[in-house]
C-alpha cells in the first residue's frame, strides 16, 4: 500500500436506489497524474467527496496517503489539497489578499508560500489587482493556488477546466503538468478525453458509478492497438493471419487487412506471411485514441445494460 496515494476497496455510495458510486476499486500510484474520466453524472464528484471524507460511504473502504478514511481524525487532510467547488473569493480584495485570507483560515501562516503559489499559477504579476478584474481563467488559477498553500502531497482537482475557454483550459493543463513534474500526486477528474490524454500518465474510466478500466494511459491505449497490413495476394494473407492469430482480420481496402492484435505480434505475422510467399508492402501499427476507447467502453456498457434489461423484461413476461 506504500506506493498508493489512494486505494479503494469496493467503495460504494448509493442515494436511495441510485448507485452514484458502486464497488469502486481504485489504485492511484504515488507521484502519478491520475485522470478520472467519465461522462456527466458518472460519479466523479461523489468519489472525490468520499475520498475527502465529505460524505460517508454506503459500503467499502478507502485509504488516502496510507490512512483509512473512515477511521481516526482524518489527519491525511492536512497533506491534501482539493478543488471540488469553485471557492468564494472576495471580489474587492486582490488575489494576494484573498490567498492571505485562505492561509489565515486554513492555519498556514507561511507568508512566503503565498508568493510561491502565485508564481506557480502564473499570477505573480496580477497579484495586487482586485479579483473583480480577473478573467474566469485567472480566478480558477487563483483557486488552484489556494489549494497549494499547505504544500499538499496529493491534489484533487474536480473538472478544473469546466467553463473555461480553450486558452484558460490550456493554462490549467500546463499548471497540472508542472505540478506533476514537481512530484505531486494529482487526481484530476474530467469528461474531456483529450485533456486526460494530454496531461495524465494513469487513468480510470467510470460510467454510472462503475469502473470500466484503469491503468496507465499507455496500457489502455496499447490494449486496443491494431495492425494494418498491405499484402498481396490478400486472400491468402487473410487466411494465414486467421490461422496464426485465431482472429479474423477486417478487409479495409484493396490489399489491406486490419488485425486487432498488440503490436508485439507484428514480426511473427510478417514472418509467416513472407514464409508463405505473400508479399508484404506495408505494416502500420494503429492505436485507438483514448476517445475511441472511452466511447467503445461506455457504449459496450450501455449495450450490456440494455441486454440485462431486456432479459429482465423477458423474465417478467
Ligand atoms: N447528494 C446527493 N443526493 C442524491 N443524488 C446525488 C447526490 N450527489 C450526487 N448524486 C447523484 O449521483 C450521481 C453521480 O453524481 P456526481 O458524482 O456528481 O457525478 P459527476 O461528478 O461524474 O458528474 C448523479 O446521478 C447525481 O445526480
Ligand atoms: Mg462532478
Amino acid at each position: 500500500m506504500t506506493d498508493a496515494a489512494i486505494l479503494t476497496e469496493k467503495l460504494t455510495k448509493h442515494y436511495g436506489s441510485l448507485q452514484a458510486v458502486h464497488a469502486l476499486d481504485l489504485h492511484v500510484p504515488a507521484g502519478s497524474v491520475f485522470g478520472f474520466l467519465g461522462p456527466n453524472r458518472a460519479g466523479k464528484t461523489t468519489t472525490i467527496r468520499l475520498l475527502l471524507k465529505l460524505v460517508r460511504p454506503t459500503a467499502g473502504r478507502a485509504w488516502v496517503l496510507g490512512q483509512d478514511v473512515a477511521r481516526g481524525s482524518a489527519r491525511f487532510l492536512a497533506q491534501v489539497g482539493a478543488l471540488v467547488e469553485a471557492p468564494a473569493f472576495y471580489p474587492y480584495l486582490s488575489g494576494r489578499d484573498n490567498l492571505r485570507v485562505f492561509a489565515h483560515t486554513g492555519g498556514y501562516p507561511d507568508q512566503k508560500r503565498i508568493g510561491e503559489v502565485l508564481e506557480i499559477v502564473g499570477l505573480a504579476d496580477r497579484q495586487r489587482d482586485r479579483v473583480r478584474t480577473y478573467s474566469l481563467g485567472m480566478k480558477q488559477r487563483l483557486a488552484v493556488a489556494a489549494t497549494l498553500l499547505n504544500r499538499p502531497q496529493l491534489l484533487f482537482l474536480d473538472e478544473p477546466t469546466n467553463g473555461l475557454d480553450p486558452a484558460g483550459q490550456a493554462e490549467i493543463r500546463e499548471i497540472v503538468r508542472a505540478l506533476g513534474q514537481a512530484g505531486h500526486t494529482i487526481f484530476i477528474s474530467s469528461h474531456l478525453l483529450h485533456e486526460i490524454e494530454q496531461i495524465c500518465d494513469h487513468v480510470a474510466i467510470i460510467d454510472r458509478g462503475q469502473l470500466l478500466r484503469q491503468g496507465t494511459v499507455a496500457e489502455i491505449l496499447g490494449e486496443q492497438s491494431a495492425l494494418r497490413i498491405e499484402a498481396d495476394p490478400i486472400d491468402h494473407a487473410a487466411a494465414l493471419v486467421t490461422h496464426l492469430t485465431h482472429i479474423t482480420p477486417e478487409r479495409t481496402a484493396d490489399r489491406q487487412l486490419l488485425i486487432r492484435v498488440p503490436r508485439e505480434r507484428a514480426p511473427e505475422i510478417v514472418q509467416a506471411l513472407s514464409a508463405a510467399s505473400v508479399r508484404v508492402y506495408q505494416v502500420v501499427v494503429e492505436r485507438e485514441s483514448l476517445e475511441q476507447v472511452f466511447l467503445r467502453l461506455t457504449r459496450a456498457e450501455a449495450l450490456t445494460r440494455d441486454e440485462a434489461r431486456t432479459r429482465d423484461e423477458v423474465k417478467k413476461t
